[in-house]
């Protein structure tokens, strides 16, 4: 199967930016284990801090590939032009977060990603990104 990992604002930083949240592992670091680790399978990845490339990616990518994992980064609390590139292709989406944005600031509790995927995945530091990988993996999902 093909997936897409679309990752938004200042997630080029993981394991720089706010390790006490975020953690320590280079983003590029834990692609590459978990690429080797699912070798059966292809997961693309493209990450930017422009609303609109997101957007792109999405409209783009979408029909070439199984599912998407997205974390939108701050555009979760903020883009409703993003929520409506999920409903306009047919490809679930999962929406994925390092942190636990639910135990955080009051802003991050609203998500205009959630009502647009199939489902959220929070606060499993990168294993979250593993978890969304593992539902589309499984079968009945
Ligand atoms: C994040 C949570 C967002 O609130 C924040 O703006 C991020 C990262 C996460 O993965 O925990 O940039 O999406």
């Amino acid at each position: 199967m093909k997936f897409l990992i679309l990752n938004g604002p200042n997630l080029n930083l993981i394991g720089k930016r706010e390790p006490e949240l975020y953690g320590v592992t280079d983003f590029l670091v834990y692609l590459e284990s978990l690429r080797r680790f699912y070798s059966q399978h292809e997961i693309a990845y493209f990450q930017s801090n422009a609303e609109g490339d997101l957007i792109d990616q999405l409209h783009e990518k979408a029909l070439d590939c199984d599912g998407i994992l997205l974390n939108a980064g701050a555009y979760t609390h903020t883009s409703i032009a993003l929520a409506d590139a999920i409903k306009a292709v047919d490809t679930p989406v999962i929406e994925v977060h390092i942190s636990n944005v639910g135990a955080r600031e009051f802003f991050r509790r609203r998500s205009y990603m959630a009502a647009a995927c199939r489902g959220t995945i929070s606060g499993f530091g990168l294993l979250s990104y593993e978890l969304a990988l593992l539902s589309f993996l499984t079968p009945g999902k």
